[in-house]
C-alpha cells in the first residue's frame, strides 16, 4: 500500500467511517500530505459511499484544503482592512522576497507556500498570519527575515515561538503569543466566575424556570442578530426530535472581531457551562462547540478543560449531582469559511458538508444539526447566560438600555492608542469608548464588521447598543490621513471572496460592486456609476438569499450615506450625467459575469 493510501486509510479509521466527519477526514489527509490530491478524494469518495462530484464540492469549499501543495511552512497572512493599515504590504513583500515566491505560489523546493487569508481574528495585533496552525503576532520586515531563516533550519512553527501572549496564552497547552489585551472588565463576561455556580442553580430549578429567568434577563443573542435566548431556546424544547442539540457558534469570521476567541482562551469553563445551561433547559444531552480552524491553536486547551470539567462532575452523567441530566460537549474544527458562521451554513459545516446555508424556515430551533431540534448560540450570549444563572434575571435587566440589557463585549481595532477587549454596558457612547481607547481623533468607526455600519463623526454621540449602534463586536477605528474608499474596498474584496456562490444575486453582484468601486478609485467613474452602483447595491441586498448577500453592500451604502462627497471627488468632472440605470444592461452584464447565456427578451 502506498503512503497515501495508508494516510487515507487511516484518516478513515480514525473517524470510523463517519461522513459526518468528512472536514476532518480531509484535514488530517491535507496536514500529512501538504494537499488533497486526486487520488486521495477518489479513494474517500470511494470508501465513504459518496460521488466524487459532491466529494470535490466539500473539498473545494473550504480555504484551508488545496488540491495543490500548500508548502511545508503554508503561510496564510491576514489581509484584513486593519492588518493593511497596520503594514501588512511591507511584511507581505518581505516573505516574498525572503521566500523566493509570490503569494498564491509555492517555493520550488515545496518548502514554503505563501498564501492570503481573510481575517484570522487577530486584529489588535496585526500584521499576522498563521503558519501551519501556529499564530505568528505583530510581524515585521525583520521579524519574517528571521522566521524564513528559522523555516531553512528545519525548525517547526510552534518552535518558532519563545515569547508568549498574557494569561492563558502562556499555559502549557497553548503556548501562543497571542495577547488577549483585556482593557476593561464589566459585570457580565469579565467579572469573577466560580466554576459550577451557573450549572449548580440551573439544576435546582426546573428547565422552564431556566428558560423563564432566560426571560426575564431579556439577554438578547451577541453573534449579530439579537434574537431573545429564552425565546430561542423555549422554540427548540418545544420542537420535539429524537434528540436536541446545543451549538456554541465559536466561528468569529467577521473583520475585526476576536472577543470569543479571548473568552475562549480566558473563560471556557464559564462557556462550557453556559451551554450546559442551555442543554438542561431545551433538553439536549450533547453539546457541539464549532471551533473556527483559525482558532485550532486553542484545541488542546479546550479539550483539556472539558476533561477537567468532566471530572468535576460539570459534564457527563448526572451533571452537577442532578439524576437524569446527562449532558456532554465536543469540539468540531472548522476549514475556513466565513459563511460558516451562519448558522445553518454552520450546521450543514458541522454534518461535514459544503457550508452552504440552507432555507429558512425551518430554523434549527426545528430543523437544526442532523435535523433535530437545535439551539445555535454565540460564545459570549452562552456565557452571558451562565452570568444570567448566577445574578437572576432582574439584576442582569438592571443594565444597559431599555432594549439592550446587560454588558457587550467589543473588539477594538485600528487607529487607537489601545486596542483590545473592552466590555462595556449596553448605553455606552461610542464617544467614550472612543476617549477610553485614544482614538478620538478618528475620521470614522467601522461599527458591526464590513455588513454594520460606517458611522461619522457627528454620530460618535451614539449609544452602543441593539437599537442605536448594533454590533457583533467589531469596532474598526479609522484614524485621520486614511482613504476610506480604500477600506471599502477591501471589505467588498473579502465579501467577493467569502460568497458561497450559491445565489447569483451575491455571487455575481458583489463582483459587480466590487469592480463599480474600482472605476470610481480610479477616476474614470462618472455620475452614472454612482447612480449604477447604488442600483447594484439595492439588487443585490434586495435578492441574496441570507445574511451575507443581504448585508454585503453596506459598506458602500453607508460609505455613500455618510460620505458621499468622497465618491464625487472621485467622478470625471464635465462628463455627462446619466441618470437612468439601464436595467437591461446591468442584467446583461450581471448574466455574464454569471455565466449564462443570454439573449435578449429571455
Ligand atoms: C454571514 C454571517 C456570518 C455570521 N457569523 C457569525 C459568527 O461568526 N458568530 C456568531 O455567533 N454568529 C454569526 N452569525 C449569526 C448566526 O447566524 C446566528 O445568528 C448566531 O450564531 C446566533 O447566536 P446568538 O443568538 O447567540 O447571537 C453570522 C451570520 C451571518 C449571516
Ligand atoms: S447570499 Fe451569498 S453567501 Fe448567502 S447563500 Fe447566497 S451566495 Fe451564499
Amino acid at each position: 500500500m502506498s503512503t497515501l493510501e495508508e494516510t487515507v486509510q487511516k484518516a478513515i479509521e480514525k473517524h470510523s467511517n463517519d461522513a459526518t466527519s468528512m472536514l476532518d477526514i480531509l484535514r488530517y489527509v491535507q496536514a500529512e500530505l501538504g494537499h488533497i490530491p486526486d487520488k486521495a478524494k477518489s479513494i474517500i469518495a470511494g470508501r465513504m459511499g459518496m460521488s466524487r462530484a459532491d466529494l470535490d464540492g466539500v473539498a473545494s469549499f473550504y480555504h484551508f484544503f488545496s488540491e495543490k501543495p500548500v508548502g511545508q511552512y503554508a503561510v496564510y497572512l491576514n489581509k484584513s482592512a486593519v492588518a493593511v493599515m497596520k503594514g501588512r504590504e511591507s511584511v507581505a513583500r518581505a516573505f516574498e522576497q525572503e521566500a523566493g515566491c509570490r503569494f498564491g505560489e509555492t517555493t520550488p523546493d515545496g518548502l514554503i507556500g505563501l498564501h492570503d487569508t481573510s481575517d484570522i481574528g487577530m486584529n489588535d495585533q496585526e500584521p499576522a498570519a498563521v503558519i501551519n496552525g501556529v499564530v505568528f503576532t505583530g510581524l515585521t520586515p525583520e521579524k519574517v527575515k528571521d522566521i524564513v531563516s528559522q523555516m531553512r533550519s528545519g525548525k517547526s512553527a510552534r518552535e518558532m515561538v519563545s515569547d508568549y501572549g498574557d494569561g492563558m496564552n502562556g499555559s502549557e497547552l497553548v503556548k501562543s503569543m497571542v495577547r488577549n489585551n483585556i482593557r476593561k472588565r464589566g459585570a457580565v463576561i469579565f467579572a469573577p466566575f466560580e466554576s459550577g455556580s451557573a450549572i449548580g442553580k440551573a439544576v435546582r430549578m426546573t428547565p422552564n424556570e431556566v428558560i423563564e429567568e432566560m426571560k426575564t434577563s431579556n439577554l438578547r443573542g451577541r453573534g449579530g442578530a439579537g434574537f431573545p435566548t429564552g425565546m430561542k431556546w423555549e422554540f427548540t424544547r418545544n420542537n420535539k426530535g429524537k434528540k436536541a442539540y446545543v451549538v456554541c457558534n465559536a466561528d468569529e469570521g467577521e473583520p475585526g472581531t476576536f472577543k470569543d476567541r479571548v473568552i475562549l482562551t480566558e473563560l471556557p469553563r464559564m462557556l462550557f457551562e453556559g451551554m450546559a445551561v442551555a442543554g438542561y433547559a431545551i433538553g439536549a444531552e450533547e453539546g457541539i462547540l464549532y471551533l473556527r480552524a483559525e482558532y485550532q491553536y486553542l484545541l488542546m486547551y479546550l479539550e483539556s478543560t472539558l476533561d477537567a470539567m468532566r471530572t468535576d462532575n460539570l459534564l457527563g452523567k448526572n451533571v452537577s449531582g442532578k439524576k437524569g441530566f446527562d449532558f456532554d460537549i465536543r469540539i468540531k474544527l472548522g476549514a475556513g469559511a466565513y459563511i460558516c458562521g451562519e448558522e445553518s451554513a454552520l450546521l450543514e459545516s458541522a454534518e461535514g458538508k459544503r457550508g452552504e446555508p440552507r432555507n429558512r424556515p425551518p430554523f434549527p430551533a426545528q430543523y437544526g444539526y442532523m435535523g433535530e431540534p437545535t439551539s445555535v448560540n454565540n460564545v459570549e450570549t452562552l456565557c452571558a447566560a451562565a452570568r444570567v444563572m448566577i445574578m437572576g434575571g432582574e439584576k442582569f435587566k438592571t443594565m444597559g438600555t431599555f432594549q439592550s440589557h446587560g454588558t457587550k463585549v467589543l473588539s477594538l481595532s485600528g487607529d487607537c492608542q489601545k486596542p483590545g477587549i473592552y466590555e462595556a454596558e449596553f448605553g455606552m457612547s461610542l464617544q467614550s469608548l472612543l476617549e477610553e481607547a485614544g482614538g478620538s481623533d478618528a475620521i470614522a468607526v467601522q461599527v458591526g464588521g464590513p455588513s454594520g455600519k460606517c458611522v461619522p463623526r457627528r454620530d460618535f454621540g451614539k449609544k452602543l447598543s441593539f437599537e442605536e449602534l448594533p454590533t457583533g463586536g467589531s469596532v474598526i477605528i479609522i484614524g485621520p490621513g486614511r482613504d476610506l474608499l480604500a477600506v471599502v474596498h477591501n471589505f467588498m474584496d473579502f465579501f467577493v471572496e467569502e460568497s458561497c456562490g450559491w445565489c447569483t444575486p451575491c455571487r455575481a453582484g458583489n463582483v459587480i460592486l466590487k469592480q463599480r468601486l474600482e472605476k470610481i478609485m480610479a477616476g474614470k467613474g462618472t455620475g452614472s456609476d454612482l447612480a449604477e452602483l447604488e442600483q447594484w447595491c439595492a439588487i443585490v441586498k434586495a435578492m441574496s438569499r441570507c445574511g451575507l448577500g443581504q448585508t454585503s453592500p453596506n459598506p458602500i451604502l453607508s460609505t455613500l450615506e455618510n460620505f458621499r462627497s468622497m465618491y464625487e471627488a472621485k467622478l470625471q468632472k464635465g462628463v455627462d450625467f446619466v441618470s437612468e440605470f439601464d436595467m437591461a444592461e446591468a442584467v446583461r452584464e450581471y448574466n455574464t459575469i454569471a455565466g449564462r447565456n443570454y439573449r435578449e427578451g429571455h
